[in-house]
């Protein structure tokens, strides 16, 4: 079997035979929370304060089976979400994965390619693209047609493949092609050669250490085998090549959304001497030396928008003071003076600390004041900056 001359068809083929991802449909909301696909956390995180509009529209971009898709509809109470995506199959399992869970009343699905999102009404406030866009034979358009759907103030949040750590896959990648030869496009045929080829190698082979290491949890299935060995389209980026897409696209660059793994601190904290030798590098720069330092990066996921978007400045006393805050809506463990912050971290809370967030947690019908909560004087204002600078509270400014 040959590769169908168009990579959109072979891709398709790929998600038809591999509906990605696997996961089990359940018949109530999916656990826990992705922070990222939460309105309110997704812009707090991007401008440091509560966003203004809740009753916004979210495009779910190659949505696959509809994984992020339920979240998006389960974590967004008052949002309209409209999944697209190339494969059938696949949107056939999200659009049951939907109505199981009772999230099908907000979400409606298109068979639709990126490249043609244009023909889907009105602009959305959220686009979330997830391991979509490193598989289309032309990510810039891809992310250009996105990028025209993005409402004013709107975020963009984007997942794609990382060179670096997926060296050892892409190797592999290219054996299983030439061994499947004529038989390339033959999905099942892939899967099964790419098995047989880890468990033929040595055990101490890199391709297989990794692979044991790194991904055969998730690899038990085929369709993640299939997704990760055998695809037919796949452009993998350092972050020189991830800024010519992110500039590409005309929006701007919010951040990685996942920071810690980008703060150069955790590599060169014993020398105070190159940490300042650094400090002259610029922000890409920085980016640049830190995954070069530590090569395990296998994606890139960050936000982008478009403006107007505020940045919150919240140093000025009167400014913070006058802010009415609330409880942020990704805690695992509330109400409890242990738990979880957005980012699944465990978080120990003073007892003021604690009352505080119980104040914001009732806010949303008193809609009272930092000043107005803080006059029992157990909490100071620096406290309260702490408490949003990780998360635990929003801040709308007044
Ligand atoms: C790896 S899956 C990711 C699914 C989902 N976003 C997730 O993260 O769970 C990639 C999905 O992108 C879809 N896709 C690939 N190219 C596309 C295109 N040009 N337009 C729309 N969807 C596309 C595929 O059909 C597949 O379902």
């Amino acid at each position: 079997m040959k590769l169908p001359q168009n990579i959109s068809a072979a891709v398709q083929q790929l998600y038809d035979t591999y509906p990605f991802p696997p996961e089990p449909l359940l018949d109530s909301p999916p656990p826990g929370y992705n922070w990222r696909w939460n309105w309110l956390s997704a812009y707090n995180f991007c401008t440091g304060q509560a966003p203004q509009k809740q009753n916004i529209r979210i495009l779910d971009a190659g949505c696959g089976t509809g994984v992020g898709t339920e979240y998006l509809v389960h974590l967004n109470p008052t949002a309209s979400v409209v999944g697209i995506d190339l494969s059938a199959a696949a949107l056939s399992v999200a659009q049951e994965r939907c109505h199981r869970s009772g999230a099908s009343d907000r979400v409606e699905f298109h068979h639709l390619s990126l490249y043609d999102c244009s023909q889907l009404s009105g602009e959305f406030d959220l686009i979330n693209c997830v391991g979509v866009l490193h598989h289309l034979p032309d990510p810039i358009r891809g992310i250009q047609s996105l990028a025209a759907k993005l409402a004013p103030g709107g975020l963009m949040h984007i997942f794609v493949y990382g060179e670096l750590g997926r060296w050892e896959i892409q190797l592999m990648q290219q054996a299983i092609a030439l061994l499947q030869g004529d038989k390339r496009g033959d999905y099942r045929d892939g899967v099964q050669l790419g098995r047989q080829l880890f468990a033929t190698l040595p055990e101490n082979n890199r391709l297989v250490r990794r692979e044991r290491e790194r991904w055969s949890l998730e690899n038990q299935r085929d369709e993640c085998f299939a997704d990760m060995y055998v695809h037919p389209q796949e452009i993998d980026y350092n972050t020189d090549t991830l800024f010519e897409l992110i500039d590409a696209s005309g929006l701007d660059f919010l951040g990685f959304s996942n920071p810690n793994y980008w703060q150069l601190e955790r590599l060169l904290c014993k020398s105070p001497a190159l940490m300042e030798r650094a400090t002259e590098l610029s922000d890409r720069a920085r980016y640049r030396l830190i995954e070069l330092l530590d090569p395990e990066v296998t994606h890139y996921e960050f936000f982008l928008g478009r403006s107007p978007l505020p940045k919150a400045d919240w140093s000025s006393e009167k400014v913070l003071l006058s802010a009415i805050p609330q409880l942020s809506p990704c805690l695992h463990g509330w109400p409890s003076q242990q738990l979880f912050n957005y980012d699944y971290q465990l978080v120990n809370l003073s007892a003021a600390e604690f009352e505080f967030l119980q104040a914001c947690d009732a806010n949303s019908t008193e809609q009272r004041t930092v000043a107005e909560i803080l006059t029992d004087g157990k909490l100071n204002p620096e406290e309260v900056r702490f408490l949003q600078k990780q998360q635990l509270i929003l801040l709308t400014p007044n």
